[in-house]
C-alpha cells in the first residue's frame, strides 16, 4: 500500500512523513499497512512477528483491523505480537493493565493463537524483572526480529516507555527492555485511565530503544495538537535521548510518520 495516494507525503529527517487530513483516514492507512505487513511476511517466512502498542491512539487501527479480519482481509493465524510496554507493577486482570487492554480491544477479536501474544508481565517478583525483560529481548531475537514495530509518541517524546533522559546518544540508543519510572507527564496523561495520580503506577517495564530500532520496519503514529510539540522536536530538532522519538532517524529508512493535520500545523503545512 502507498499512504501516500490519501496524503501528503514529506520528508523529515530522512524519514517519511504522511500527513492525513483527520486521524480517521491515518488509523486506515494504518491498519492497511500492517495488513500488508502480516500477509507478505508470512508468505516470505510463514511468519510475521508484530510489536503493538497501546494507549488511545492505536485504537481506531485495532478497530479496522477487527474489521478487515470479519472481513475476511486478515487473517492472524501464522502472528506472533509483542507489546512495547506494561505498567509495573499491576496484574494482567486489572482492566487497567495493557494485557487487559489489548485482550479488549484486539486479541480476542482476532484469529491470534493466545500463546503467541507476548506482554511484559507487571506481576514479576522485583528480583527477576532484569532477567524477565532480557528474556523478552531473546524471545523476539529468537523469532528473528520484529517485522513491524507500531509506536505512539508521548507528550513528553518517549516511545513505549521510554523515557526522556540525559544519556549520550550511543548509550540512549542500545537501551535494552527494562524497568523505569515513569515521567510526570507521563503519569499526568495516565490520570485519565486511572482517576487520580495517585492510582497511576509509578513504574512501568518497557520494550528499549534498542530493540524498536531494530525492527524491519516502524510506523509511528501521532494526532492532534498535544503532540505536535513532541513531533515537530522529534523530526526537526536534533537527535537526543532527550527526546527519545527524535533517535528513530537512526533507523530513517524504514521509519514511517503517520500524523494529521492538526499535529504539522505550523511546522509540516
Ligand atoms: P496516547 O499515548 O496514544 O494515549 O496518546 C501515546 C504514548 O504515550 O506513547
Amino acid at each position: 500500500m502507498n499512504p501516500s495516494q490519501s496524503a501528503r507525503s514529506t520528508e523529515r529527517a530522512g524519514q517519511r512523513v504522511c500527513v492525513f487530513s483527520d486521524h480517521h483516514q491515518a488509523c486506515a492507512a494504518a491498519a492497511d499497512w500492517i495488513a500488508l505487513s502480516v500477509r507478505e511476511n508470512t508468505e516470505r517466512r510463514g511468519r510475521a512477528v508484530l510489536g503493538l502498542a497501546t494507549g488511545a491512539t492505536p485504537l481506531p487501527v485495532y478497530s479496522r483491523l477487527i474489521e478487515l479480519h470479519r472481513l475476511g482481509r486478515f487473517s492472524t493465524e501464522h502472528v506472533s505480537t509483542y507489546n512495547l510496554d506494561e505498567y509495573y507493577p499491576i496484574s494482567p486482570l486489572d482492566p487497567l493493565s495493557y494485557r487487559a487492554y489489548m485482550h479488549l480491544n484486539l486479541f480476542q477479536h482476532l484469529d491470534l493463537p493466545a500463546n503467541r501474544t507476548h506482554l511484559l508481565d507487571g506481576t514479576t517478583p522485583e528480583e527477576f524483572v532484569d532477567d524477565h525483560c532480557k528474556q523478552y529481548d531473546r524471545w523476539i531475537e529468537a523469532e528473528g526480529g520484529l517485522d513491524l514495530q507500531l509506536l505512539g509518541i508521548g507528550r513528553n517524546g518517549h516511545i513505549g516507555f521510554n523515557e526522556p533522559t540525559d544519556l549520550g546518544e550511543p548509550r540512549a540508543m542500545a537501551l535494552p527492555t527494562r524497568r523505569i519510572p515513569l515521567h510526570p507527564t507521563t503519569r499526568q496523561d495516565a490520570v485519565r485511565e486511572f482517576g487520580s495520580i495517585d492510582q497511576v503506577p509509578t513504574h512501568a517495564l518497557t520494550l528499549g530503544i534498542q530493540p524498536i530500532l531494530a525492527a524491519r520496519s516502524i510506523l509511528i503514529l501521532a494526532f492532534g495538537s498535544s503532540k505536535r510539540e513532541a513531533v515537530q522536536a522529534a523530526l526537526t530538532g536534533p537527535a537526543t535521548s532527550r527526546v527519545p522519538a527524535s533517535l528513530l532517524r537512526h533507523s530513517a529508512e524504514r521509519v514511517v510518520w503517520m500524523i494529521d493535520d492538526s499535529c504539522a500545523e505550523g511546522w509540516c503545512d
